[in-house]
C-alpha cells in the first residue's frame, strides 16, 4: 500500500510521542525466548489499515508496529463455500434458525474428513484460513487495551518476533480448520508472545508445527479464553488450544491464564501422524493458571520433556492425560530438583491431586536436568503467588 509520505511521517511522529511512556514498560522475555529483540529501537509505526498492517509485517525491514485500534480482516478476501464434513465429535450440530451455536463441523483441509464422515456444505471467511506472514525482526505491540486483530491470525515463519498486548479473535470459530491464531512455521525461533489474548478461533490458538529448526520461544502473561458457542467438545469450551509438535523446540510458558478450554491445553510431543518424525519439545510451564476446564489441560506424548511447577489448577477435570514422555508435575515441594541444574526445590502445583503428580524422585531430577541450557533462568515465583495474581496480570490492557 502507498501512503502520502508527508502525512504518514507526521502521524507516526505524533504516535511516537504519545506512546513513549508505554514503550519503556514492556520489558524483555524470560526463559527460552530471552534473546528476542523484535524490531528493536526502530521508530514505531501505526498501520493505517488492515492491508497496511499486513504489508508492514511481511516486508524485509525491522519494524516496531503499534496497534491502537481494531484491524478487521473479515470479508477482505471474500467467502468460500465448499463441501466439508461433520465429524463424530459434533454431537450437537447447530439447528437451523437457532441463532448460532452448536458443535464444530470441519473444512476439509489436508483431507482431514474421513470417508465415513457425513458431507456438509461449509461457508467461511477466506481471510481466516490464511495467516498473515510475519518476516524477521518485528515487534507488534498494542497500545492500551484497544489493539485487536480480527478475522486473521499470524503466520510466524521467521526469527525474532515479539507480539505483545494484542487480542487476536474471531477466526471462523464454527469450523475445525477455520484458521489458527498464532501458527509457528519452521524458522520461527526467538519468538516472544506476551500479554496476548486469544478467543473465538476455529482451529488452534497456538500451533508450533513439526519444523526441524530448533525454536526458542517464550509465551507469557497471556489469556487463552476458550468460551465458545461452537465447541468441538459440545460443552461451551474450546478444544484446540495449544499444539507443540516441534522436532527440537524449547518453550517457556509462564504467567498465562487458560480458561474454559476442553483440550490440548497444551498437547506436547508425538507426531501429526504415526508415520512422521516424533517431536522433541522441552516445555517449562511455570506460574500459570488453568481454570474451568471441562476436559484436559496437558496432553503429553513421546518425545516431550515437561516440567510443570508452581501452577494453579482450579476446577480442571483432567490436569494431565496420561504421562507419556518425560514429565514431572509435583504435587508437593520436591527437593530432588536441588541436585539438578535448577539448584532449587521444584515448586508444587496447587489444587492438583497427589495422584496426578509423579512421586519418583529420580524422574524429578532427570526432568529438571533437561533445563540445563546455558544461562536459562527459570522465571518462577517460588514464594507466595495467588491465583488472582495470575488472572489479573494475564491478557491485554495490563501493561
Ligand atoms: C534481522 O536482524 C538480523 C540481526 O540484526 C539480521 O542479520 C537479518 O538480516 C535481519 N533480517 C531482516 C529481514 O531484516
Amino acid at each position: 500500500m502507498r501512503l502520502t509520505g508527508g502525512l504518514f511521517v507526521a502521524l507516526a511522529t505524533v504516535t511516537m510521542t504519545a506512546v513513549s511512556a508505554q514503550v519503556k514498560l514492556t520489558g524483555t522475555a524470560r526463559g527460552y525466548g530471552r534473546h528476542t529483540t523484535g524490531g528493536g529501537e526502530t521508530a514505531p509505526i501505526v498501520p493505517a489499515s488492515p492491508a497496511h498492517l499486513a504489508q508492514l509485517l511481511a516486508d524485509q525491514h525491522p519494524r516496531v508496529i503499534h496497534l491502537n485500534r481494531e484491524y478487521n480482516f473479515k470479508h477482505t478476501e471474500g467467502t468460500t463455500t465448499a463441501l466439508g464434513c461433520r465429524p463424530p465429535s459434533n454431537t450437537c450440530p447447530a439447528r437451523a434458525g437457532a441463532g448460532g451455536g452448536g458443535g464444530q463441523d470441519a473444512i476439509n483441509a489436508v483431507n482431514w474428513c474421513l470417508p465415513s464422515y457425513p458431507k456438509v456444505p461449509v461457508t467461511y471467511d477466506t481471510a481466516g484460513t490464511r495467516g498473515m506472514p510475519v518476516a524477521a525482526n518485528k515487534t507488534i505491540r498494542g497500545i492500551g487495551a484497544a489493539a485487536v486483530i480480527r478475522g486473521k491470525g499470524l503466520w510466524l515463519n521467521s526469527p525474532n518476533v515479539i507480539v505483545q498486548n494484542v487480542h487476536i479473535t474471531d477466526i471462523n470459530e464454527q469450523y475445525i480448520w477455520g484458521g489458527d491464531a498464532l501458527y509457528f512455521n519452521d524458522k520461527s525461533t526467538n519468538i516472544w508472545i506476551d500479554h496476548v489474548k486469544i478467543s473465538h478461533i476455529g482451529r488452534q490458538f497456538l500451533a508450533l508445527d513439526a519444523g526441524v529448526v530448533p525454536r526458542h520461544v517464550t509465551i507469557s502473561n497471556s489469556e487463552f479464553d476458550g468460551r465458545s458457542a461452537f465447541s468441538a467438545s459440545c460443552n461451551g469450551a474450546h478444544y484446540w488450544t495449544a499444539l507443540f509438535l516441534g522436532t527440537a523446540d524449547s518453550i517457556t510458558f509462564h504467567g498465562n491464564w487458560l480458561h474454559d478450554i476442553s483440550g490440548r491445553g497444551p498437547k506436547i510431543g508425538g507426531g501429526p501422524t504415526t508415520t512422521t518424525t516424533t517431536s522433541k519439545t522441552k516445555l517449562h510451564a511455570v506460574n500459570n493458571l488453568w481454570s474451568d476446564v471441562p476436559g484436559h489441560a496437558f496432553d503429553t506424548h513421546d518425545g516431550a520433556t515437561v516440567l510443570i511447577e508452581g501452577n494453579f489448577f482450579k476446577n480442571v477435570d483432567t490436569p494431565i492425560l496420561g504421562h507419556a514422555g518425560s514429565v514431572y508435575i509435583p504435587a508437593t515441594k520436591n527437593n530432588a530438583c536441588r541436585f539438578s541444574p535448577l539448584k532449587r526445590a521444584c515448586v508444587r502445583n496447587n489444587n492438583i491431586l497427589a495422584t496426578a503428580g509423579m512421586a519418583d524422585v529420580a524422574a524429578a531430577a532427570a526432568v529438571a536436568a533437561a533445563f540445563v541450557d546455558e544461562a536459562y533462568a527459570a522465571p518462577i515465583t517460588t514464594g507466595r503467588l495467588a491465583m488472582a495474581d495470575v488472572r489479573n496480570n494475564a491478557g491485554v490492557g495490563k501493561i
